[in-house]
């Protein structure tokens, strides 16, 4: 009985597939690195084709595990978002390099942008800020440096798109869609539009005719071409990866909030079906779109957040692996005054200062590995703090911290951010929930739930709780250090 979900969870430096029971339950997983190309300062690229390639090797590796594409009832697919590709419908054949979301040489045409006076309209009509981020000036940017996608356009062959676009493009053999979540991150579309705005277009400079289609998250949305995987199998869930693990958290309900530790870090609170209005810098954004109708959620997006123990590990050389962290950080009672502001690819929220670069401060001679990789977990919690300032002040506090994401599996990290948020962490046994939520959206898609409530409900596992210990002196110490290290960064 074809009773398997194939997720297609598709990230920053890695592609995966992984096969979920229909109780939520991981039978199968395969992963591959994806290079990672930053040929100048501030620029980060991705090859599309190797995302394709090493996608559907990873799905080619699963599949047999549960006795073939006959098992497997639907696709999920979630993805990194705001990160663009540019392709030719009739060649299938990508245009350039993708532009990563951490890739900032947009920042001069924001500049501009903000300049004249668009910030507050785009802001109003998108829930987001003109900043590099959104993948609309990255679309620009091509327009105006690629000639290929020039000459695509003009032939009126261009396709744009995010990742999971791309993948279901060559999943079917062409069909060019892409879901609400996704497209609320391009600065195209109006929150509460349907389909991408031909205004937006206009003043972003992206044609219109490129995009496409924007559909819901769950449901029969595409088959897979039969000779793909030897039988066309229903894609039935397309989200972008932070809704996802909203959803894997089952944050269903107004005011939940998760926050997930991948590459960077991303907070989101569900704000049901009223359209988001920040004042304080965060943004609004679609968390679900099911039968054409929306919920929404306030999001923080900050950008580094495991990629510092990644630069740690690979750059530096301090830690062998990144579980290493945990072990090193409770070796010691505390920093000894070091401070990390990881703002290697500037700041995102709530200060969203693209040039900003990382500090590390407060180095002594006493200073070691232990010191400096306790520093980098506890950066983790200060920069959460500064979300929760703003989301407090935006009217929605968190009774509850939900994590996940790889980094949530350590638990010093866990209790620290217990203890500087002062609230309950509760963190899933299975912490790879991004995946998880696309399996839910796909199995309730498929039908195979009556709806999403209740495939989130069977699917998520058990928690580990996390309660405050830290007095509020020691917590208002470390954040007086935080503020000063951020104010030089
Ligand atoms: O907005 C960027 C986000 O979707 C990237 O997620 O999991 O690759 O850190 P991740």
């Amino acid at each position: 009985m074809a009773d398997y979900i194939l997720v297609l969870d598709e990230g920053t430096t890695s592609t995966r597939a992984m096969l979920f029971a229909r109780d939520g339950v991981l039978a199968a997983s395969a992963q591959k690195d994806l290079t990672q190309h930053y040929p100048k300062g501030g620029w980060v690229e991705h090859d599309a084709a190797e995302i394709w390639e090493k996608t559907l090797a990873c799905a080619n590796e699963v599949i047999p595990k549960v006795g073939g594409a006959a098992m497997i009832a639907a696709i999920g697919i979630t993805n990194q978002r705001e990160t663009v590709i540019a392709w030719d419908k009739e060649t299938g054949e990508p245009l350039s390099r993708a532009i990563v979301w951490q890739d900032r040489r947009t920042e001069p045409l924001c500049i501009e942008l903000r300049q004249a006076g668009h910030e507050a309209d785009v802001q109003k009509r998108t829930g987001l800020l003109l900043d590099p981020y959104f993948s609309g000036t990255k679309m620009r940017w091509m327009m105006d440096n690629v000639p290929e996608v020039r000459a695509a356009a003009q032939q009126g062959t261009l396709a744009f798109g995010t990742v999971e676009s791309w993948l279901v493009f060559n999943l079917t053999g062409g069909e060019h869609i892409t879901d609400a979540s996704n497209a609320s991150r391009t600065l195209l579309m109006d929150l509460s539009g349907a389909q991408f705005d031909e205004g937006l277009c206009d003043l972003i400079g992206v044609p219109h005719a490129a995009l496409a289609k924007v559909v819901d998250m769950s449901g029969a949305l595409a088959h897979t071409q039969p000779a793909l995987f030897g039988r066309a199998i229903p894609i039935t869930g397309l989200v972008g990866d932070q809704q996802a693990a909203t959803v894997g958290q089952a944050c269903l309900s107004p005011g939940q909030t998760k926050a997930t530790y991948g590459t960077g870090a991303f907070v989101l609170t569900n704000q049901g079906d009223t359209i988001p209005r920040s004042a304080n810098r965060l943004l609004g954004t679609v968390l679900t779109q099911i039968n054409g109708e929306r919920t929404y959620a306030i999001e923080g997006s900050v950008f580094v957040a495991g990629s510092l123990v990644k630069w740690l590990r690979d750059s530096l050389g301090i830690v062998e692996s990144a579980s290493q962290t945990e072990e090193l950080a409770r070796s010691v009672t505390d920093t000894g005054g070091v401070t990390i502001v990881p703002a290697l690819a500037g700041l995102g929220a709530p200060h969203w200062r693209a040039e900003a670069r990382g500090l590390i401060s407060g180095l002594s001679f006493a200073t070691g590995k232990a010191e400096l990789a306790r520093a980098a977990l506890e950066a983790m919690a200060h920069q959460t703090h500064d979300l929760a300032q703003a989301f407090a002040a935006d009217g929605t506090s968190w009774e509850t911290l939900r994590i996940d994401g790889g980094m949530a599996a350590n638990s010093w990290m866990s209790q620290d951010l217990a203890d500087m948020l002062d609230v309950p962490v509760e963190r899933p046994d299975f912490v790879e929930t991004t995946a998880l939520g696309a399996a839910m959206l796909a199995a309730s898609g498929a039908g195979l739930y009556p709806d999403l409530k209740t495939a989130a409900e069977a699917m998520r596992g058990q928690l580990t709780r996390f309660d405050p210990h830290l007095d509020d002196s020691a917590r208002s110490a470390r954040l007086e250090r935080w503020a000063k290290a951020l104010a030089a960064a």
